[in-house]
């Protein structure tokens, strides 16, 4: 298809209608011109089709689909070839339903644990966050389908979400909540992108030239198609300007009407309504559905995979005496309503209308006799005694009571936040009563964000399933039994109590303001640079068997900024069941040089799932380039890499690190900052040449002291820290012509 004789063809009205939806799902087709309309869907973890009403007024009726692992869950599996099989899985079911583009991935970062759609995002760290997206997205475009990589950016909360402004400054809004987009873009080439709701600074992301087009186009080398979230268009024309080319869902004309009244008027160029429709029509001819299509959506199939993916993906977080697996000889009673209906998925546009759950009860009683009792009920926070009173009998008559609970839909959703970080008090009383008379007690946790656990002392297992898709059931019983290894990884960390998390004095913000007041410590990073005491550190989870790291080696212990060091390391199952390890590198940027930035302990940089029969050992190699090391200067506007020792740390958890191994960086010669009349007399002898200049002037200014006693001078820490224009003050003869003859003289030598 000739796109750009196509547009030839095409009036400036039919260009500005091509900027927006023909309805909420499809792009506007131009019958005059033949050009046809595409479909796209929700997303992100299962295929959300509308589907036609007969009666305008009927609710809305989605497609029977296979709802798999959230974001936040599948991210624990650590693990690229899940999300791989998760998105070649998803790509085929838009294929069989005629559905061009997929929206999600969801990739925004995790900066508090009560954003309602934390379920939906991967993880508070950029780096896991990148490297899953770019596997989704890579693994469904590679099927022939799009996806919306969302919501770009700095959609962390959902209160206020379409007003509040996101104050973020430069190296935190990179380092933190645009790297993970970055790397998904780079690499998994999403077709589109869609805007977020909230502004950045004081700029709705729909009308923000700077991250729509400098950042996302001129810098990272987008070439697709950014769309609107629905309803986040603010100014049309500023939007197109801006690089924004489509609005979702319709506005019925009426923004359209704007974009040509602007044109018409001279506020807007009609070259970037031509940019706009020209990246419509590409998408539309790109991802157009084939009529020879074949593929079909099993789902069966799929549900089996769903299951396998959340087998991948949940952690366990405690096992106290081995209280896991459980022994199928044994009575086991499984109490609490989420194990005969499980909490598996969030409230919000990412609802799959699944076509068959499976619960662990289900699941598990194809293994073993159990015994059940529903505990709790989810439609209000309030004890029902009666089902108090039969939970406690229940638990108490058996000799392990596992225990399936969590957040009720109500507690957490797409569109607000929660308020606290407590599970249902009445859920929380029922393990309280249960540990009073059972003493082998084990917790399922389903939730979408992490939770309290005042009564974590009390028990003696923990398996988080998060929102494990609709055959979690499955996988919790092959994991409480032990047909499977648990094998998942936390992609976030569980504080002991919500006021440590960093937001919490900022979150979610006043008014329509939310100030990102902690900057780049989010998360583990925040944690560790405290020192902080957390529930579960980033990384964590256990297996039913052991793993021993040795011989961590690097292919090189000094290195310029722009070389590429090699990292192995060899780790060895040494237990007596078949399991799987997320091998886990981090980098620090070790204290002890002149360093001007501040850093976190250490950031993830690298890891590698693997499967280990008992007694096997693999070599795990890593490959970190400049940004496993940098940071993001504003004043450079780039990366940097300070000069220094660089400390590369692999092992089970952020907070179980094993090896260590150092190498020296030089950085890349940067140009140095002007110095002026403000500059210390420490930035003037940090350039040796310069040293010499002020010795000089010195000297002439002041020939009665010696080159020796000049020298000192200049080294001592309070004449370092001046600012060259007060050495006025210092000597009648340092006149201030004098100093300002010199700065225009190091200048040229620097
Ligand atoms: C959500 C998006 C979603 C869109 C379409 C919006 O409210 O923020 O994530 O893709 O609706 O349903």
């Amino acid at each position: 298809m000739d796109i750009k004789a196509l547009l030839a063809k095409m009036t400036l009205e039919e260009k500005a209608s091509l900027c927006s939806g023909m309805d909420s799902w499809h792009t506007q087709a131009i019958e005059r011109l033949g050009i046809p309309s595409i479909m796209v869907a929700d997303g992100p973890h299962g295929l959300r089709k509308e589907l036609p009403l007969e009666n305008p007024n009927d609710p809305v009726n989605t497609l029977e689909a296979v709802c798999f692992p959230t974001g936040g869950t599948i991210a624990c599996s650590f693990d690229r070839d899940q999300m791989r099989a998760m998105g070649k899985a998803l790509a085929a079911s838009c294929k069989a339903e005629g559905v061009s583009v997929l929206l999600g991935p969801a990739a925004n970062i995790k900066r508090s644990p009560l954003c309602g759609r934390n379920f939906e995002y991967l993880s508070e760290d950029p780096y896991l966050t990148g490297e899953l997206a770019a596997e989704y997205i890579s693994a469904v475009e590679s099927e022939g389908v799009g996806t919306s990589l969302k919501h770009f950016a700095a959609n962390n909360q959902e209160t206020r979400r379409m007003t509040v402004s996101a104050e973020i400054d430069p190296r935190t809004f990179r380092e933190i909540y645009l790297a993970g987009f970055e790397t998904a873009v780079k690499k998994g080439k999403p077709s589109t992108l869609m805007c977020s709701y909230n502004k950045i600074n004081g700029t709705y992301s729909s009308e923000n030239h700077h991250l729509l087009t400098e950042i996302l186009r001129d810098e990272w080398g987008f070439d697709g198609l950014v769309m609107s979230d629905w309803g986040a268009v603010n100014l049309r024309p500023k939007g197109v300007q801006a690089g924004l080319d489509l609005e979702m869902p319709t506005s019925y004309g009426q923004n359209d009407a704007e974009i040509v009244k602007a044109v018409r008027s001279g506020q807007l160029d009609e070259k970037y309504v031509d940019l706009a429709a020209e990246r419509v029509l590409r998408l539309v001819y790109d991802l157009l559905p084939s009529p020879e299509e074949t593929a079909v959506f099993h789902r069966e199939q799929q549900h089996q995979l769903a299951g396998e993916l959340a087998k991948e993906s949940l952690v366990l977080l405690k096992n106290q005496d081995n209280i896991l697996p459980l022994n199928p000889s044994q009575s086991i009673a499984f109490i609490g309503k989420f194990a005969e209906s499980p909490r598996y998925q969030g409230g919000g546009s990412s609802h799959i209308n699944s076509f068959k759950v499976t619960g662990a009860l289900q699941a598990a009683r194809e293994i073993c006799q159990i015994q059940y009792a529903q505990g709790y009920q989810t439609e209000a926070d309030e004890t029902d005694e009666a089902l108090l009173q039969e939970a406690i009998r229940t638990a108490q008559q058996a000799d392990v009571a596992v225990l399936f609970v969590g957040l009720p839909d109500a507690f957490e959703s797409e569109s607000y936040d929660r308020t606290h970080m407590s599970m249902p008090q009445c859920q929380n009383r029922l393990i309280q009563e249960v540990c009073k008379v059972q003493s082998n007690v084990v917790i399922v946790l389903h939730n979408g964000a992490p939770v309290e656990m005042p009564w974590e002392p009390s028990v003696k297992g923990i398996l988080e399933a998060y929102l494990g898709g609709q055959a979690v059931g499955q996988a919790e019983a092959e994991l409480l039994f032990g047909l499977a290894n648990p094998c998942g990884r936390l992609a976030e960390t569980i504080p002991l109590q919500l006021s440590h998390n960093p937001s919490f004095l900022n979150f979610p913000g006043e008014g329509d303001r939310v100030e990102y007041k902690e900057g780049i410590f989010v998360g583990y990073r925040y944690y560790d640079k405290k020192e902080l005491p957390v529930r579960y550190p980033f990384g964590f989870g256990l297996s039913y068997t052991t793993f021993e790291y040795s011989n961590l080696s690097l292919d090189k212990t000094q290195m310029k900024d722009t070389d590429t060091l090699k990292v192995t390391v060899q780790v060895k199952n040494t237990g007596s069941r078949a399991g799987k390890e997320v091998v886990q590198l981090y980098t620090s940027s070790l204290p002890g040089h002149q360093k001007k930035a501040i850093r976190p302990v250490q950031e993830l940089k690298g890891f590698q799932k693997i499967h280990l029969e008992p007694g096997e050992e693999k070599t795990v190699t890593f490959l970190l380039d400049k940004r496993s090391f940098a940071y993001y200067d504003p004043q450079l506007a780039d990366w940097n890499v300070e000069t220094g020792t660089y400390q590369i740390r692999v092992g089970k958890s952020s907070r179980e690190l094993l090896l260590f191994q150092n190498v020296e960086i030089t950085s890349s010669p940067r140009p140095a900052d002007p110095l002026t009349m403000e500059s210390t007399v420490g930035d003037f002898v940090e350039h040796p040449q310069v040293k010499q200049l002020l010795l000089q002037a010195f000297a002439q200014a002041e020939p009665g002291k010696t080159f020796e006693e000049l020298s000192a001078m200049l080294s001592s820490s309070y004449v370092l820290q001046t600012p060259i224009h007060t050495l006025c003050n210092f000597d009648s003869h340092i006149t201030l012509d004098l100093l300002r003859q010199l700065v225009e003289k190091a200048n040229t030598l620097l």
